[in-house]
């Protein structure tokens, strides 16, 4: 199956305003212990999910830097940022995770979720080997993403979620990117290192949405027969009128001080 495509910017105000990625950031960020004049980077910031809620914890004697690869998410992190008229100590730019364009030691603490998962095993690690350069020693660092081994939806059809779900992880270049956080983390000699898994329940409208795209995908490419989507499509119309409906995903939360 080809990667997948980064999903765009009202996917991902969605999934960060859902009270599930939003406990899962509280406890991340208690975990990432910001003062108030702390200068944060949020690496692979999206539109300004959490750098808007991240310069509210720092305040304007602080500053928070988002760095992301698409100019468009830059873009649309800035325009929020000067809505909510915090621009004065939140900017965003261009960049990359694995090259990051500031000097060591320029950030009291790090922060990059659901990122990892979009990058190689090897540029995973350059990603957190940059985000330890750019950390002061005692500044703390905190990478949060998704084990997508974990992915649990409740179907009538259970050997086709199976492979919808092997379809599904196989269009990420690092699925397990959560389950590995830890190790990296010590690896880059952190030390302090805190990791804590947390299931994300899932609506069924958002787990349907998600396995709804790989089936599209997989037909597409020939992975998955018309008939097996057409039998995928009626045991999910059922699952969505269910109230006791289950699904979820496992999301990890590493944390980390530079010595
Ligand atoms: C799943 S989104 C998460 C965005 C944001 N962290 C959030 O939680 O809302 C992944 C983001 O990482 C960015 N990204 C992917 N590869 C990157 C890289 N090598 N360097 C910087 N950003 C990257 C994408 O453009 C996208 O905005």
């Amino acid at each position: 199956m080809s990667k997948i495509q980064h999903v765009g910017a009202d996917y991902l105000w969605r999934a960060a305003t859902s009270p599930a990625v939003m406990a899962v950031r509280a406890r991340a960020w208690q975990l990432l212990g910001l003062l108030p004049g702390a200068r944060v980077l949020d690496i692979g910031c999206g539109p300004g999910t959490a750098t808007l809620a991240l310069a509210a914890r720092v305040g304007m004697f602080g500053a928070v830097i988002g760095l992301d690869s698409d100019p468009e998410m830059v873009a649309s992190a800035d325009a929020s940022a000067r809505a909510a008229g915090i621009a004065g100590w939140t900017r965003h730019q261009q960049g990359t995770a694995t090259d990051l364009p500031f000097p060591p030691a320029s950030f009291d603490a790090c922060y990059c979720e659901r990122v990892l998962q979009h990058l190689t095993p090897d540029h995973a690690v350059r990603a957190v080997a940059e985000a330890a350069r750019v950390t002061r020693p005692g500044g703390a660092i905190c990478f949060v993403d998704s084990d997508w081994a974990s992915f649990s939806v409740e179907t009538s059809e259970d050997a086709l979620e199976r492979k919808l779900h092997s379809l599904h992880l196989a269009q990420f270049h690092n699925p397990f990117a959560g389950r590995t956080l830890g190790r990296l983390l010590r690896e880059q000699g952190l030390g302090f290192v805190v990791t804590e898994p947390i299931a994300v329940p899932l609506t069924a409208a958002g787990a349907l949405e998600l396995l709804a795209r790989t089936a599209q995908r997989a037909v597409e490419q020939k992975q998955l027969s018309d008939a097996e989507l057409t039998r995928w499509r009626a045991a999910a119309a059922v699952r969505l009128a269910e109230p006791d409906y289950a699904a979820h995903l496992t999301m990890v939360i590493a944390v980390g001080r530079r010595l």
